[in-house]
């Protein structure tokens, strides 16, 4: 499986921080943030990586990660995105590097504690569709939302004012190679975006969504509250005996 690292978008939330860096360069504890993404693809063993960015900084990806050897990848690409049309519009630039394959997808803001390999093995034996994984929160406004029944995800709403569940969706996702077309079907949502929820929702409409839960603790890192948590978090688990 191909992992793809998601990297675009202008991190506003993150102002000033964010004026002359790209977000995914910032630090969380003792590493920039795009190094976390990197070792969560390595650690599930895919080593084939693409990284789209985008504004004014892209080229610090390059000076910082070079060949990505370093950190253990195989391969490292690169791609750009113009303006910040949303994850969706950031996913639809990884076609040609997918080149038909499954991809594991993640958010270049998103930092969790445990190995995915598990969800990444069974996506592997999972003959079509995609697969998400949950994590259960206590603000799951700020998030997309999934509403399960019966054991399957029948809806995810992206930052439902009045949340049907505490299941957030993370920014890892699991695809199969029709993710490309289903892409190209979605309109922009009110904010303006390619969401990736409505991709997801397009999967549960085929029935073809399987989900799991994530072990240990996960945060984004895009906001003042959640960037000083990532740090946090990490310092923590960087403490604990292995
Ligand atoms: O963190 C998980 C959440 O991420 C999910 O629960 C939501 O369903 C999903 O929409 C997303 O929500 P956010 O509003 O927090 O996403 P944000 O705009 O902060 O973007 C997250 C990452 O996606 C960002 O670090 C880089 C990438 N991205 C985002 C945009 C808007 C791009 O590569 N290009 C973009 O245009």
């Amino acid at each position: 499986m191909k992992g793809i690292i998601l990297a675009g978008g202008k991190g506003s939330r993150l102002f000033p921080l964010t004026k002359i860096t790209n977000k995914h360069l910032l630090p969380i504890y003792d590493r920039p943030m795009i190094y976390y993404p990197i070792q969560t693809l390595v650690d599930a063993g895919i080593r084939d990586i693409l990284i789209v960015t985008g504004g004014n900084y892209a080229g610090d990806f390059l000076q910082l990660l070079g060949t990505g050897h370093q950190l253990g990848l195989a391969n490292l690409n690169y791609t750009y995105q113009e303006g910040e049309g949303g994850i969706a519009d950031a996913l639809r630039l990884a076609e040609h590097f997918a080149d038909g394959e499954n991809v594991c997808v993640i958010l270049g803001d998103n930092i969790i504690e445990t190995n995915i390999r598990e969800a990444v093995q069974e996506f592997d034996k999972q003959a079509v569709g995609a697969k998400i994984l949950l994590k259960e929160v206590t603000d799951p406004e700020r998030f997309g939302v999934a509403e399960i029944l019966n054991g399957f995800v029948v809806n995810i709403v992206e930052k439902p004012k009045d949340p049907k569940s505490n299941y957030a969706v993370t920014g890892i996702y699991m695809y199969d190679a029709t993710v490309f077309d289903k892409i190209k079907t979605l309109e922009p949502s009110q904010r303006g975006e390619l969401e990736i929820t409505d991709v997801n929702n397009a999967y549960i409409r085929e029935r073809s969504l399987s989900y799991a839960f994530l072990d240990g603790w996960w945060t984004d890192a895009g906001t003042f509250d959640s960037l000083l948590r990532a740090s946090h978090l990490v310092s923590e688990s960087r403490k604990k005996p292995a």
